[in-house]
């Protein structure tokens, strides 16, 4: 075997000289095609996490790379000094497709949601006075790493070590409307979260839930912002998921699935609260540069093709069934959640060894929260493949009992 692709060699390399920010799987992949990797070995992966709800074409997706190659050999980047095309395009297909009326690029979720905090609290300062700019969160929600996005997730293990915070943030559960009439106040300019929550255990809220908490936030004067980041783009069968609870934000963060790999974020909102941006109140050199805005548009016309969002309906409930079924067989499985390929089995335990088991047997999927296993296949993943994970977790599960 060739010495430079030993596991263990380059696990100590990225020791010398990585930060130590990610507890990372020994294991590099080398090549992807559709919902398959190959590690540096050359053993093959079914992807069941698709990058964290990224790589929502899977990997390799010919019509993403020959325009990936199109656009590099033409022109890479101008800065926002410039008009871009591309960017002109992708905008207006995602207005199309939305509540949305202008749309401003940037390079991740954090970002995304850092522009949103600023957008809303400008808006609402410009409106109703310096004093309203609090950011109402959900416990356990998840926004991103920066300061601002850090300060709005509500998870005190992610923030440990890092404050001060931003102030301005304050926090009720999910999916308790009662908790949220009782901390309101009137310096709250607007409600910030995930349709689903994802990172915080794939937890869905009352098909109620949101519809109401956007008539608070018309009653008394504050904005929706929806973090669709993770959601977004298909992930749960529509193409943004707040269109499943019948209602609309006022902004909305997208980012992950948007450029299937390349980095891109998105703000969009009303033309209202949009108008609160003016030159020089925000910007990103980097932000919907030519080639990420090239790749976000074929990803997204793909995404908006015909048949494709019925099909990851069809082959999210075919999924949901299939977990059901191992809840149904094993007490150690607990709850089944989630929507359209976004889904999650609850354990009555922790959930890495089985995560670790599965990567031995050749399948990629993760925890969260400690007992979650969350999937979040490629959209285009096949029964059959969803049909050999199971197989491999009903076998782990049996082990287990
Ligand atoms: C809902 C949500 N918001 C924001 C983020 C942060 O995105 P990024 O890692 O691109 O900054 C994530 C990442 O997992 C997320 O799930």
């Amino acid at each position: 075997m060739n010495p430079q692709k030993d596991i263990n060699r380059i696990v100590d390399r990225a020791g010398q000289v990585l930060m130590n920010t990610y507890a990372r799987i020994p294991v590099a992949f080398e090549k992807g095609q559709g919902c398959r990797l190959w590690d540096q070995e050359g053993r093959v992966y079914l992807d069941f996490l698709a990058g964290i709800a990224v790589s929502a074409l899977g990997h390799s997706h010919p019509k993403v790379v020959e325009t990936l190659k199109g656009q590099a050999e033409r022109l890479l980047h101008t800065s926002n000094l410039y008009h871009i095309e591309n960017q002109i395009a992708l905008a207006e297909q995602l207005i199309e497709h939305s509540f949305a009326d202008k749309a401003f690029f940037c390079n991740s979720g954090t970002e995304a949601n850092e522009g949103a905090i600023k957008l809303a609290r400008r808006y609402s300062s410009e409106r109703y006075g310096p004093q309203k700019t609090t950011i109402l969160c959900m416990i356990n929600s998840f926004h991103g790493r920066t300061l601002g996005s850090l300060s709005a997730t509500g998870q005190e293990k992610f923030q440990k070590g890092f404050g001060p915070l931003v102030p301005g943030f304050s926090f009720v559960p999910f999916d308790d409307l009662v908790a949220l009439d009782e901390n309101w106040d009137d310096k709250i300019c607007a409600v910030l979260m995930e349709p689903v929550q994802g990172e915080g255990g794939i937890r869905v809220p009352d098909k109620a839930f949101l519809k109401k908490v956007k008539k608070r936030c018309q009653e008394r004067n504050a904005l929706l912002i929806l973090d669709e980041v993770q959601t977004g783009l298909g992930r749960t069968g529509t193409l943004f998921c707040h269109e499943q609870f019948e209602t609309q934000p006022d902004i909305m963060t997208l980012a992950k699935a948007l450029g299937n790999g390349l980095p891109i974020g998105a703000l969009l909102a009303t033309n209202e609260v949009a108008a609160a941006f003016q030159p020089g109140t925000h910007a990103a050199t980097f932000g919907g540069n030519p080639l990420v805005t090239a790749v976000a548009g074929t990803v997204l016309s793909i995404i908006l093709g015909e048949g494709f969002l019925p099909g990851v309906r069809k082959t999210g409930i075919y999924f949901q069934n299939q977990l059901l079924g191992l809840k149904e067989e094993f007490p150690q499985v607990l709850d089944v959640r989630g929507m359209g390929l976004l889904l999650g089995i609850a354990l009555n335990r922790p959930g890495k060894p089985i995560v670790d088991a599965c990567l031995q047997k050749g399948f990629l999927i993760n925890c969260t929260q400690d007992t979650i296993l969350r999937f979040a296949p490629p959209l285009i993943v096949e029964p059959e493949e969803i049909d050999a994970l199971i197989k491999t977790l009903r076998a782990l599960l049996k082990e287990m009992n």
